[in-house]
């Protein structure tokens, strides 16, 4: 598979001009970004890498870090994780508070806003020092010390970030969040926060493709049957209100976030990740060109799940 030819055919065919969406402005530090940025890299299986445009340049990573963090929540619990958040894709928007009255605090997945601000008070609760941990953990996976928070868009959003607040409130009345809000959400916002690039993102999701194995080294972070839920709820829930439509256009288990990033992977036998970057978002809030791209790759490629 000549996978450069088919990045560079993207690359050629595609461009920011050709979306209509806008970059996230409700956290005011994004709004900055460059719309015009648009990068795109994929990791294969033999440790080949591809590229074009933007892929070495670090944005925020936002939703897309949810990952990581249910990954560390599922180490650490197993599966007792699943008397606290659903499995289930919401079908509503990704910080929508609605379903959690009539679902007693019970947020439907781990990847919508309630869902990570659960898996944010597990984590607050059981490690000592969660924000540190949480950098060890995507610093292993990607063997990239450099990996860190950008402080300035965690400001902005716990500047901002009135309905996550208010999400943590909800659930703490109604049962489901142990620690106090505050410690709660300044994990979630450094979370989100997360500066990574298009190149760091495709390395630390070959994780997902490996079954939990680290490519380079051998080591076995996350067991197997971890992996395949990760990856089921990437597939069903990585894309809130859009879930559907990403299986249906790109056939493949990925994540998103409103800094414009989105990673998606192949499982075994055909392993492969690929991360794109587009800030300019759709009305639901995922990439819009991004989309539109991985649509082409898979189409390209002829390799999806489906
Ligand atoms: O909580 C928020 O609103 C953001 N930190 C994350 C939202 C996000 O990335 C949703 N994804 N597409």
């Amino acid at each position: 598979m000549d996978y450069q030819k088919i990045l560079d055919t993207i690359e050629s065919e595609m461009s920011y001009r050709d979306v209509r969406g806008k970059v996230a402005a409700y956290i005011p530090e994004l709004a900055k970004v460059d719309p015009k940025k648009f990068g795109m890299h994929v990791y294969c299986g033999d440790q080949q890498h591809f590229c074009f445009g933007d892929s070495e340049e670090n944005f925020s990573v936002q939703s897309i870090a949810k990952v990581f963090s249910l990954s560390m929540a599922m180490i650490l619990m197993g599966e007792d994780l699943w008397d606290r958040v659903d499995v289930e894709p919401s079908g509503d928007p990704f910080n929508s508070l609605t379903q959690l009255e009539y679902e007693q605090g019970v947020p439907r997945n781990p990847f919508i806003n309630a869902g990570a601000l659960v898996i944010s008070d597990i984590l607050v609760d059981q490690l000592e020092n969660p924000k540190e941990e949480l950098l060890s953990f995507v610093r292993k996976i990607t063997d990239d010390e450099s990996i860190d928070f950008d402080k300035a868009v965690a400001a902005s959003e716990k500047a901002t970030g009135y309905r996550n607040i208010a999400l943590v409130n909800y659930m703490k009345a109604l049962g489901n969040i142990k620690c106090d809000v505050e410690p709660i959400v300044d994990f979630y916002f450094h979370l989100c926060s997360l500066s990574m690039s298009c190149k760091s993102l495709a390395k630390a999701f070959m994780l997902y493709a490996n079954k939990g194995v680290i490519l380079e080294t051998g080591e076995q972070v996350l067991s197997a049957t971890t992996v395949k839920r990760i990856n089921a709820l990437m597939q069903t829930c990585g894309f809130y209100d859009e879930a559907g439509e990403f299986s249906f256009e790109v056939g493949l288990p990925g994540k998103s976030g409103v800094g414009g990033g989105i990673v998606a992977i192949h499982p075994h036998p055909d392993r492969y990740s690929v991360a794109v970057w587009s800030p300019i978002l759709n009305e639901k809030g995922n990439s819009e060109l991004g989309m539109k791209a991985l649509e082409k790759f898979t189409s390209l490629t002829g390799i999806s799940v489906f």
